[in-house]
């Protein structure tokens, strides 16, 4: 982890309210693992103290790209920075996402900036599989043409149907797994992530393991499906942050232990852990 005086850049849009922003970077570039972040001091926002975290979108030796959203006065102030500013970046930060076990086929489900959460982890990965992506409408769905060109196989569901198909990310995770199920169960041929599952017998989806990134609701909805079927799942939590570092607990969640449970840090421990592990709170 690091501290970095940094300089912008790139500003620009990116897709629907959605801005690009790339900064000189070269002590935390050649470092991040998917799913890590950096917690950002906004130019001009000094009357707020605490940094925000951004999700690293891409990352090289010089510099790293995040995509966000204006949703508050420290993201509207982030709007205004402009390239060649001075900006103050620590990072990575937290602990990304592991790779897929041996064998298994990875599902990506994302809403929002978790495409650009999973970016780096599409990337890496060397088994692509499909990915699911969600959001409001077509402004919300985010890189669809990077996915495609690192060969996944890219599925959209929006709330007004304005791309993809109407409905929740999670109602066209759903189909998919049925899709599949029907494929094995119907005329046994052709691959499949089934394949290997007994024709006529309950399909094995052991095969396939989740991450995902997106609103809190999304995630449960992904966990809750990942243990109902016996399925590994992790999950990129979103908390508000202060220090970023462990320090502070503001951003703590309920995690399971042998013998009941303990406050596990997002920043530090997370953001990305086991569906198994997390106890929901309303
Ligand atoms: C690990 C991590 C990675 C993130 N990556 C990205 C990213 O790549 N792109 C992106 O656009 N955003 C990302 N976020 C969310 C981003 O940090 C918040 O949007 C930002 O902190 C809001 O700051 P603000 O000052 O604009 O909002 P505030 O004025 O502080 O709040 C405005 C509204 O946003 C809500 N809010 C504030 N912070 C969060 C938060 N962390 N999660 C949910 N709601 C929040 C507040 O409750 C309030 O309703 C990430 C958050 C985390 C924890
Ligand atoms: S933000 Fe301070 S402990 Fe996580």
């Amino acid at each position: 982890m690091k501290q970095e005086n940094s300089t912008i850049l790139e500003h620009r849009l990116f897709h629907g309210d959605y801005r690009l922003l790339k900064f000189s970077a070269p002590s935390i570039g050649p470092h991040v693992q998917p799913g890590q972040f950096v917690h950002l001091k906004i130019p001009r926002f000094e009357h707020a103290v605490l940094r925000r975290p951004f999700s690293i979108f891409k990352a090289d030796t010089e510099s790293v790209s995040i995509l966000y959203k204006a949703v508050g006065r420290g993201t509207a102030a982030l709007a205004t920075v402009v390239e060649g500013e001075p900006v103050s970046l620590i990072g990575p930060l937290g602990t990304g996402f592991p790779m897929a076990g041996n064998g298994k086929i990875p599902l990506l489900v994302a809403g929002g900036y978790g495409n650009a959460a999973l970016y780096l982890q599409a990337a890496k990965l060397p088994v692509k599989g499909v990915a699911f992506f969600g959001g409001r409408t077509a402004d919300d769905i985010l890189c669809v043409d990077e996915f495609k060109a690192l060969g996944w196989d890219v599925h959209i569901a929006t709330d007004d149907g304005s791309l993809g198909q109407k409905g929740f990310v999670t109602a066209a995770l759903d189909a998919w797994l049925e899709e599949q199920e029907a494929g094995i169960r119907g005329h046994g041929s052709g691959e499949n992530c089934f394949q290997g599952s007994e024709k006529n017998s309950k399909p094995q989806r052991s095969c396939l393991e989740l991450f995902a990134c997106g609103p809190n609701a999304m995630l449960k909805a992904v966990g809750d499906r990942a243990i109902q079927n016996g399925l590994t799942a992790w999950l990129s939590m979103d908390r508000n942050m202060a220090c970023g570092v462990g320090a502070c607990l503001t951003c703590v969640i309920k995690r399971k232990t042998a013998d009941g449970w303990e406050w596990a840090r997002c920043c530090k421990d997370g953001p990305v852990f086991n569906a198994e592990e997390i106890i929901w709170e309303d």
